[in-house]
């Protein structure tokens, strides 16, 4: 069975025992040497670190291998490939984490066996797949960061957190913090977008969720920020592929929100499966040791993902499983995701002389650290008694909060949304209107779709007793049977419109191993689209997706679109409430939604080019020289269908040009004010008829500097409600941080004599603009 299958089974196995049991930055970003956060800076207190030497003193070289050996659950581990293996190895302390394991009661039957029974009493840390939630399932993390609100992103995965530790896992793989440019990679919804800035604002804040204020406190789990680094640019956007980019790039635009998260404490990081620059990250020191521990000042670990020490050898760097570990331990992968390399390698490599016993001793350190700082040693117990999960109303409000303020509306035309119910027929068809499951989005964990209320669900409730609701599925997602359609244009002729819901399965075409080449509706769902377009009914697309998608046809076909991505259990009354205005859409799109595939990848922070299109009509062929040797496509214009930090909402909003509060600046003093040097203000109004929240963005273009710049770069964001006609400034404060960028050298630095440019306004196509110069 290939890896691949054996995980694949892995998840089923889980999803089925959880069904079963009922439970189932920035462009320019901080500096060097930020400030360390509270739980970075727990990781390396006095008192710990007497622990942590106390103890690796007492360890045998096999106990200190052990403590970087992690396995999950399921797979074999050895001779065996049943329980008792992993009891053996844990009695032995020859593991130092488990992942995978459901429950508190499975938790606890392993930790007793490190607590009672193992020589020198560790605990074990357990670690998980939450990503968008543990049993409450929130949108998928593309989704959230559609909200533009890290503040409540923070309160999700407090509950998340929670959720998880109750069940005795203190450990998560998330946040994942990859910038994805690409919409082919699958991946893209595990991450919060394109943009450096808006990545950075996310990662603050699932760590801080995550880990509270203490690591220690019992809620608290420890983040594992990934993949690092530089995974989501996989080329032509196929997962695990080769990376390679300048060091500028990976500065500027990848590394932002991995340093944001470490500068908030995240306590482990776990290593990308890609090379860089022909080193594969899980054994690259450059990255591991020069960046993250030595410039960024890491004091957690630092975990391979899963088997990515032993891919070493098809990566071509290492001839064996020993090099492979050799390897990646000296770089600074100080855990072993299921390589099963570590635990039996380890101790050979030091008695052959191949690996220094230090190299292992540091590694250890950085283990045992965060299991103190978690509290394990005092607190290895999950409570086994606490009730059984119920997905409570005050859960089901934040879920769905979180997913009315991450869907995006694209279209409104006519003002066809918002719905009204009285007295119409309305019809409901797609594949995604009642498809529980899919909800939850790749990557849910324990998520069970017991717990969802579907878009049909919903409506059948709302509607009841005031309109007809006449549903036809019409098609399935992936099917080559169009059959249903029939059906389905039956139910729209007999209504007065029709709402579509249509997208991806969750699971299989989204997330991991999961990269398209054709972003389209799949299956027949754009012949369904057409025939119910062709019904002259007004067509509301409701998307429920992974990948931002393809959507000219869906442009052209349906007089609303409604961007939901996959929103989680309360998926259903967060659409229904925003289709029928009982609350206003407020979300902005974390990535530019493409025209075609051959724009990929696409992103609006780009470098202008010698050529730039400027103010070319790209619609059609190019008629003269100058139309022609510039920048651009023949066949596809350079724009996407819909930009980054783009969103419609049932009113609009104006804002008047920024106000600077200082004319120009002056290179020496910014860099010596460091923060607050420069702030921009504009006076936003609700210029239409009902409340609502708009994302005020700024977006600063820098000219004339020695390195190109991009364009513009999202440099602040805020949300601001306002009732109709009202009018608030909304302020942004501008410091070396946002004002400088990389030089040839990577060096960070202002410079004299350059020419900078601001926008305001609510996308990245903002229009208020200002202008400054930096003497
Ligand atoms: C993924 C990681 C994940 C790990 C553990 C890997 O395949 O790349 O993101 O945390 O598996 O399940």
């Amino acid at each position: 069975m290939s890896v691949g299958e054996r995980r694949g089974r892995i998840r089923q196995a889980l999803r089925r025992s959880a069904r079963a049991s009922g439970i189932v930055a920035l462009l320019f970003s901080l500096g060097a040497g930020a400030a360390q956060a509270p739980s970075n800076a727990q990781l390396a207190g006095a008192e710990l670190n007497r622990r942590v030497e106390k103890l690796l003193r007492q360890m045998t070289l096999e106990e200190k291998a052990g403590q970087l050996a992690q396995y999950s659950i399921g797979t074999p581990t050895g001779p065996g490939t049943g329980r008792d293996d992993y009891e053996t190895l844990v009695r032995a302390g020859a593991v130092g984490s488990l992942f995978n394991v459901v429950g508190a009661r499975e938790t606890n039957h392993y930790q007793r066996i490190a607590m009672e029974q193992s020589r020198l009493k560790i605990p074990l840390l357990f670690g998980f797949d939450v990503i968008h939630g543990h049993r409450t399932l929130f949108p998928t993390p593309l989704a959230m960061a559609s909200s533009f609100n890290p503040a409540l992103v923070e309160q999700a995965m407090r509950m998340a957190g929670a959720e998880a530790s109750s069940e005795g896992i203190r450990w998560v793989f998330s946040p994942m913090v990859d910038i994805a440019r690409d919409a082919r990679w699958g991946r893209i919804i595990e991450g919060s977008g394109e943009d450096p800035y808006l990545g950075a604002a996310m990662a603050r804040a699932y760590v801080r969720g995550y880990q509270g204020k203490s690591l220690a406190e019992p809620t608290s789990v420890a983040a594992s920020v990934k993949h690092f680094a530089a995974y989501g640019a996989a080329e032509a956007g196929r997962d695990y592929n080769t990376v390679d980019m300048s060091e500028l790039t990976l500065r500027q635009v990848y590394l932002p929100p991995f340093q944001a998260a470490v500068a908030e404490g995240a306590a482990t990081v776990m290593s990308a499966f890609n090379s860089l620059n022909g080193v594969p990250a899980t054994a690259n020191p450059q990255l591991l040791t020069g960046i993250l521990r030595k410039e960024w000042g890491f004091n957690g670990f630092v975990v391979s993902d899963w088997t990515a020490v032993q891919e070493l050898v098809n990566h071509g760097i290492a001839l064996d499983g020993a090099t492979a570990a050799r390897k990646a331990l000296t770089a600074g992968v100080e855990m072993d995701m299921e390589s099963h390399l570590y635990g039996p390698g380890i101790p050979q490599l030091v008695r052959s002389g191949k690996l220094s016993q230090a190299v292992v001793d540091e590694a250890v350190r950085r283990v045992l650290r965060v299991k103190f700082a978690l509290g394990l040693f005092e607190h290895p117990y999950a409570d086994e008694k606490a009730a059984a999960y119920v997905a409570t109303a005050e859960k089901r409000e934040l879920a769905r909060r979180v997913a009315e303020e991450s869907i995006v509306l694209l279209k409104n035309e006519g003002g066809v949304l918002p719905l009204s119910t009285s007295g119409r027929k309305i019809a409901l068809v797609g594949p995604l209107a009642d498809s529980a499951g899919d909800m939850l989005g790749a990557w849910n964990g324990k998520g069970d779709p017991k717990d969802v209320v579907t878009l049909r669900a919903a409506l059948e409730r709302r509607l009841e007793g005031k309109a007809q609701l006449l549903y036809a599925k019409g098609t399935g997602i992936l099917s080559h049977d169009p059959s249903g359609i029939q059906q389905a244009v039956k139910a729209a002729e007999a209504s007065d419109v029709v709402i579509a819901a249509l997208g991806e399965d969750a699971s299989q075409m989204s997330g991991e191993a999961a990269s398209r080449t054709r972003l389209g509706l799949p299956g027949h769902q754009e012949q369904l689209l057409q025939a119910l377009a062709a019904t002259g009914k007004p067509v509301v697309l409701v998307l429920f997706n992974g990948h931002p998608l393809v959507l000219e046809n869906a442009q052209a076909h349906a007089r609303a679109i409604v961007e939901a991505w996959h929103p989680g259990i309360e998926a259903g009354n967060a659409v229904a409430n925003l289709l029928f205005g009982d609350v206003n859409f407020s979300a902005r799109l974390p990535v530019s939604l493409p025209r075609s595939v051959g724009q990929l990848p696409l992103y609006y922070s780009q470098l202008s080019t010698g050529r730039p299109a400027g103010t070319t009509d790209l619609t059609r062929l190019p008629r003269s020289t100058g139309e022609k040797y510039i920048s651009r496509y023949i066949d596809e214009q350079n724009s996407p269908l819909y930009p980054f930090g783009y969103g419609l909402s049932y009113t609009t909003f104006d804002f008047s040009p920024p106000v600077l509060s200082v004319p120009v600046l002056k290179a020496a003093a910014v860099k010596k004010r460091g923060q607050g040097v420069m702030r921009v203000k504009s006076q936003v109004r609700n210029t239409g008829k009902v409340r609502g929240t708009v994302v005020a963005q700024l977006y600063l273009g820098l000219r004339g500097a020695s390195t190109a710049q991009p364009v513009r770069q999202l440099v602040g964001f805020e949300r601001l409600t306002l009732a109709p006609g009202e009018s608030r400034d909304v302020e942004f404060t501008l410091g070396f941080q946002e004002l400088s960028f990389l030089d040839a050298n990577a060096a960070r630095v202002v410079e004299p004599g350059t020419q900078y440019e601001l926008w305001v306004g609510d996308s990245s196509e903002a229009t208020q603009h200002a202008r400054f110069a930096m003497e």
